[in-house]
């Protein structure tokens, strides 16, 4: 097994350690990938406006699961645990304790390859790992790696030393991006949920006023809030919204933000789910109590309004995305319809559903509940009464699925 082991300060954790991660992982064949926020580094003391251990933990959680290898990407706190100071060296002896066998790569920028022996132990170092240094820019080429490289070899035979440059990389350093996100810019050179995870803790010393962000803020404050793997979802049911609401000649801004936040609760647990709803004075039902997994319709439509301020129209067209109910809205139809038909859906009748959502929205919305209640019943779970009843209401207002 080949195991990278990928640490630094991650101060934040941005596009230019994303692509060293995904080339390093592709350029050695990892099986495995460990990073490491690294507590108090030796070689340098951070700056003032470093956020608490938690958030860089979580920070360099979401740049793992930005990366979308699961099986291969893992975060490590042994660094972050580890009383008194961090030592490179320790780390790799903890890997190695937990790996008997694995071949360790240690991978690294230019600036740390270029003062590896000056290190803590470097021997120790070199002994237990092969290093990888990746160059940050085009220009970090062989004539700077060179020089060291042959140093090292000389100076501790038997080191196995690689490098690789990454291609077409985002050239920001950590210092300038704290400059900039204190300004209130810099978002592009971030993941987006990583970008929302500053956003929604303030760090860094941006002070967004999360009631009004701008819809690329809103993206990324939402994409913060799910997996990776969520996002592709939410963009579709975004577009789709958008476009729907066109057609329909509903409100384009309130579809397309109602679009961005509506799945931002999915990955709640129960406890969490039902804090929410008391906290906001929303009542369960009893369907709801034992399965609360049920609620992030309503827990959504709670974060969107009061955390950030969307208005009733937003608020009621999320809540109501998962169950339907008799007699809603165009925008609730819309964002309803846009959930179960958004371009990367797959199910058989799926067609026929985006067919009938540009023909008659509200055939596509008895589409949408019947296709539900049928699944439902399939799967032998019990049906949301409001389901049952939007589509009475639908039936008793004439609406068919014919034609
Ligand atoms: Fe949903
Ligand atoms: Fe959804």
């Amino acid at each position: 097994m080949k195991i990278g082991i990928y640490g630094g300060t991650f101060n934040p954790p941005h596009l230019g350690h994303l692509a060293a991660a995904r080339t390093a992982v592709d350029a050695l064949g990892l099986d495995r990938l460990i990073i490491i926020p690294a507590a108090i580094p030796p070689h340098k003391q951070l700056p003032q406006s470093t956020p608490a251990p938690e958030h860089r933990l979580a920070m360099v959680e979401k740049m793992a699961d930005a990366l979308l290898l699961p099986e291969t990407v893992k975060v490590s706190s042994l660094e972050l645990d580890r009383p008194g100071k961090s030592y490179t060296s320790d780390t790799l002896e903890e890997i190695r304790a937990q790996h008997p066998g694995a071949e360790l790569w240690l991978l690294m920028g230019t600036d740390m390859f270029l003062t590896l022996h000056r290190w803590h132990e470097p021997e120790r170092i070199l002994e237990l790992a092969g290093v990888c240094a990746f160059g940050r820019t085009e220009q970090d080429g062989e004539e700077l790696f060179a020089p060291q490289r042959e140093h090292l070899r000389k100076a501790y035979p038997g080191a196995k030393i690689t490098t690789i440059t990454l291609p077409g990389l985002v050239d920001v350093s950590s210092t300038r991006l704290r400059e900039l996100l204190a300004r209130g810019e810099g978002g592009e050179y971030l993941p987006p949920s990583i970008y929302g995870y500053i956003l929604r803790n303030g760090l860094y010393g941006t002070r967004a006023d999360l009631k009004h962000l701008d819809v690329p803020e809103l993206r990324a404050c939402s994409y913060s809030m799910v997996m990776e793997k969520r996002v592709r979802h939410i963009r579709g049911t975004e577009e789709e919204a958008v476009r729907l609401a066109r057609r329909w000649g509903a409100d384009e801004t309130h579809a397309r933000r109602a679009g961005i936040l509506h799945d931002c609760t999915k990955y709640r647990t129960g406890a969490e789910h039902i804090a929410i709803c008391q906290r906001y004075g929303v009542p369960l039902d009893e369907l709801e109590r034992t399965a609360p997994k049920l609620l992030h319709s309503k827990t959504g439509a709670c974060i969107a309004r009061h955390v950030f301020g969307e208005p009733d129209e937003v608020y009621e067209a999320i809540f109501w995305h998962t169950t339907a109910k008799e007699n809603m809205t165009t925008l609730e139809k819309i964002l309803y319809v846009a959930d179960y038909m958004e371009p990367n859906r797959a199910f058989d009748g799926v067609e026929r559903l985006r067919q009938l959502a540009y023909r008659d929205l509200d055939k596509a919305l008895l589409l949408g509940v019947e296709i539900t209640v049928e699944e439902m019943r399939q799967r032998q779970l019990p049906v949301h009464s409001n389901t049952l009843r939007a589509q009475a209401w639908l039936r008793e207002h004439g609406v068919t699925t014919e034609g």
